[in-house]
């Protein structure tokens, strides 16, 4: 088996038992996905496949036979920052940045879902994505906890990257 991720033909685990999270630490060497919980409830894993949100720790490595999966590492370069890195930046979303992998990729994910007229339990009207409210942007980042407490911060900051002029990039 083998996958695509961040661009790149990889090859899959031989063992079977192996969770996509662990594959990509401990084989792949992509330490930018963390492991917090390792059982579904941090959302310090999360990375996209086929530009859905996803907990890799739940995941089965070889389940994603042939699929694209970006992590972290694929999002943006030092000099070309994805806009909600840039956003976590200017606006204090994170402290230890061990969350942040995760915030990040899920917070992508949720504008995917959003736009795609997914419903939260405080959707109002999902016909514009980039009218989410701050109520409806934190239930839908309600699976991604910050030890440091910088949750208004990430907040703020998916709030302005998606009413921003570089929303179309996220
Ligand atoms: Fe996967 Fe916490 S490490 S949800
Ligand atoms: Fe430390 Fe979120 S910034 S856990």
């Amino acid at each position: 088996m083998s996958f695509i991720v961040n661009g790149n033909a990889v090859a899959g685990p031989v063992d079977p038992r192996v969770s996509l999270l662990d594959y990509f630490r401990e084989t792949l060497h992509l330490t930018g996905t963390k492991k917090g919980c390792n059982q579904g409830a941090c959302g310090a894993c999360t990375v996209l496949v086929d530009g859905e949100r996803i907990l890799s720790c739940l995941a089965l490595a070889v389940q994603y036979d042939g699929r694209e999966i970006t992590t972290i590492e694929g999002l943006g370069e030092v000099e070309t920052l994805h806009p909600l890195q840039t956003a976590f930046i200017e606006y204090d979303g994170f402290q230890c940045g061990y969350c942040t992998p995760g915030q990040i990729c899920s917070a992508i994910g949720m504008v995917a879902e959003a736009r795609r007229g997914v419903p939260s339990n405080v959707s109002a009207d999902l016909s514009d994505s980039v009218m989410l409210t701050r109520e409806e942007v934190q239930e839908r980042m309600s699976g991604n906890l910050c030890r440091c407490g910088a949750h208004n911060g990430i907040i703020d900051a998916i709030q302005a990257t998606i009413t921003s002029e570089r929303a179309t990039e996220v």
